[in-house]
């Protein structure tokens, strides 16, 4: 009883204090992608006589700064992110120039002289491999079937599925031309969410996210795949301002309490730290209960550059940036040829986390902790039997030379 109440008190002395570790890190951030512990978020859809509903403005609101996400699916599904060092920059959209062939400036961030970071996501294509060719003629994943463009989708009005109270939205779309009826009782989901301040969803993988950051989940729902192995994956763009690609950084954990068996976080940086980044765990689900039994691996490979004129075009980025001539695309894919996969039930999940300023730091949670004074407890009192034994083992030694 009283070892453990000691034990108790030991833990609260060299448990890294996570607030301590953040607000480190932050003293170091230059001003202007200083975090913030709350913002003000709001949802907003800005409309348009004739036009679909297809743009999501996030605007999460700090005491010195603000950060713009723009989701939209005009054109492929698209992120434009914005951070400005005042608490009341605004989004412009001019519509006539936006819906025109040459968007340039139809959509901005005023004032302009308050952005300190700007970069864009597009989900250029859906992809689909066939795994079971993967041990012959291809290497995996498998050999490509025609990817879907998903330029070439028909997308939901974002209104009838916005949530203000959850901070979240879903873009749901399906091909625009659909010959073979893949489908015909099948959808493929954006799913975003803002967040006021920090905390962890109740569904792995649970990564941890702040006010600083927006959560997208992409879901693949019923879709009927061209193969019996069918694996699939997602093609990712983004705008290029550097002369070279950003880069994903795999970083390791010990700690897998909230995300069974993952113990690796990737990130996507877009320049030296504090900048833009997106985050996610190697782990898609097969099913919609998400867990250990329904977990897919997911692989990243390396970002490429890419000439415009072989991408989907996204009117939103062009809007915003200008026209651009070189992207950098990665490909993300999802589960094995073996295990579990997208075959069980038609049904893939996988999410990520998208933001700007210094990336969320897991620090280890209590259970990791507990389990680790315990791990290292016992090698200790191993230890220390290992050096008794010694001494009463010289002692004997010795005892039985004096004998002799
Ligand atoms: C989208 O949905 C909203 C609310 O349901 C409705 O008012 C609006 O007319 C719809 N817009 C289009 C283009 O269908
Ligand atoms: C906001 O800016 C003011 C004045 O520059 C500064 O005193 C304050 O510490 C800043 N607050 C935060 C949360 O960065
Ligand atoms: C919007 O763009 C159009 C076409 O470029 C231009 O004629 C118009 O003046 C712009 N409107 C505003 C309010 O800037
Ligand atoms: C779509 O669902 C209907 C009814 O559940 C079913 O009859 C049909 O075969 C399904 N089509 C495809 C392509 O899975
Ligand atoms: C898929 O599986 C079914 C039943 O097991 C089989 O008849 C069919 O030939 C398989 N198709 C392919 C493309 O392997
Ligand atoms: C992504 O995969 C598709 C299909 O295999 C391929 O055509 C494309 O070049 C890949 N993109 C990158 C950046 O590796």
């Amino acid at each position: 009883m009283y070892s453990c109440g000691a034990l108790r008190r030991g833990w609260g002395h060299c448990a890294p204090s996570p607030i301590l570790f953040f607000s480190l890190l932050l003293s170091a951030a230059p001003f202007g992608l200083l975090g913030e512990e709350t913002r003000q978020v709001s949802l907003e859809v800005p409309t348009w006589p004739d036009v679909p509903q297809n743009l999501l403005h996030i605007r999460a609101v700090g005491t010195n700064s603000t950060l713009h996400y723009v989701w939209s699916t005009l054109g492929p599904p698209t992120v434009v992110l914005v951070a400005t060092n005042t608490p009341h920059s605004v989004l412009s959209i001019n519509w006539t120039r936006l819906l025109s062939p040459e968007p340039d400036g139809g959509l901005m961030i005023l004032p302009k002289d308050s952005i300190q970071f700007s970069s864009a996501l597009i989900f250029t294509r859906l992809l689909e491999f066939d795994s079971a060719t993967s041990d012959a003629a291809a290497k995996p994943p498998g050999k490509p079937y025609p990817p879907y463009s998903l330029a070439e989708f028909s997308w939901n009005n974002i209104t009838d599925s916005l949530y203000p109270a959850t901070l979240s939205a879903t873009f749901q779309g399906h091909p625009k031309g659909d010959p073979t009826g893949a489908f015909a009782n099948g959808s493929l989901a954006f799913r975003v969410q803002a967040f006021a301040r920090s905390g962890r969803p109740d569904q792995p993988p649970r990564l941890l996210h702040t006010a600083d950051t927006c959560q997208l989940e992409v879901a693949l729902v019923g879709a009927s795949p061209r193969g019996n192995h069918s694996l699939f994956g997602i093609e990712v763009a983004t705008v290029g301002q550097s002369p070279d690609c950003p880069m994903i950084q795999e970083q390791h954990s010990i700690d897998d309490e909230y995300a069974p068996t993952v113990f690796q976080l990737y990130q996507l940086l877009w320049g030296s730290l504090p900048s833009g980044f997106a985050q996610w765990r190697p782990v898609a689900f097969s099913q919609e209960k998400a867990g250990r039994e329904s977990a897919l691996s997911c692989q990243a490979f390396p970002l490429h550059p890419t000439v415009a004129h072989s991408l989907p075009q996204s009117p939103v980025v062009q809007a915003f940036f200008g026209l651009q001539e070189k992207y950098c695309t990665f490909n993300l894919t999802f589960g094995a040829s073996t295990g579990p996969g997208y075959w069980d039930q038609h049904y893939l999940s996988w999410s990520m986390l998208l933001g700007v300023g210094l990336p969320p730091v897991d620090a280890l949670s209590p259970l990791i902790l507990g389990i680790m004074t315990v791990a290292l407890g016992i090698p200790g009192l191993m230890l220390l039997g290992a050096g008794l034994t010694l001494i009463l083992r010289c002692k004997h030694a010795s005892e039985y030379q004096s004998i002799n």
